[in-house]
């Protein structure tokens, strides 16, 4: 008998504050319609905007999204341009907008690797809206958990050479500090869509304790119902952080 039998709990843990996807499927959905995957990418872009509108109206704190990895430069050439394409026309067309709605966007990533222009729009797009307070949007592009863990580590070690911090200070909140994600709580729920249920290099060192969701269906046809279905299984999963199932029903009890 697991742990959950043996100490039931109804358990509710409310909204997620941080959701992270990784937004699989787009290649497949066009292929199956006969169509250029860059249509599938573009017919993703239209999804990002309906999930996007439904974490700003339930309040989500922080919504994460896997646009382009690290590994993703392997794709054949012309996606890989197209899809710089699409993401520089959706940040012109939505920088705007999403300050209208108190949106913060945050791009994380090795953004030395893309055009100018588009490191200007991304530069733009974070300026305009650092302040607000709605929903932070953080878009991870040219990004990889290897990469964000060296360069926390090479960040610390910059402190440590110029005598800022003795090596001994290294503690797991200091390299938190210096993740790109520094200041933001870690994903309370993780979903893949698109069938394959594998991390491939995402939000690595946030992910530790994250509840995770896969589902087949492909990211152009993941709406506000299906992101309900996944949160709804966070909301009733038993969050245990190390912890035994008898000690987490117990402190449920005693705070009843
Ligand atoms: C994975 O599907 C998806 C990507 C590599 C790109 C994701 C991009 C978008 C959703 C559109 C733009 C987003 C923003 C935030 C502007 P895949 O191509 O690997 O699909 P497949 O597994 O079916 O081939």
């Amino acid at each position: 008998m697991s742990d959950a039998e043996n100490f039931p709990l109804v358990v509710d843990n409310g909204n997620p504050r941080h959701i992270a996807i990784i937004m699989d499927g787009n290649g497949r959905w066009a292929q199956k319609r006969f169509m250029p995957r860059i249509i599938g990418h573009q017919a993703g872009a239209k999804a990002v905007q309906k999930i996007v509108e439904y974490c700003v109206n339930e309040k989500i704190e922080v919504l994460s999204l896997f646009a382009f990895s690290s590994e993703n430069w392997r794709r054949p050439a012309e996606e890989v341009s197209l899809l710089m394409k699409l993401f520089n026309a959706t940040l012109q067309a939505q920088i705007k907008k999403m300050h209208e709605k108190n949106i913060r966007l945050l791009c994380i990533g090795e953004k030395s690797a893309f055009s100018p222009d588009l490191q200007a729009k991304i530069a733009e797009g974070e300026t305009l809206t650092k302040d607000n307070t709605g929903l932070t949007l953080v878009i991870a592009a040219n990004y990889g958990g290897h990469w964000d863990m060296c360069q926390a580590a090479q960040k610390v070690m910059e402190k440590i050479v110029a005598g800022q911090i003795e090596s001994s200070s290294i503690t797991e909140e200091l390299i938190q500090q210096h993740l790109s994600t520094a200041g933001l709580p870690d994903p309370d729920l993780f979903i893949r869509t698109g069938g394959e249920q594998r991390i491939s290099n995402f939000l690595l060192w946030q992910l530790a304790y994250t509840e995770f969701y896969f589902t087949a269906t492909l990211w152009p046809d993941f709406d506000q119902q299906t992101l309900v279905e996944a949160i709804d299984s966070f909301r009733h999963r038993q969050r245990r952080f190390g912890r035994t199932g008898e000690q987490i029903f117990n402190q449920a009890k005693s705070s009843l």
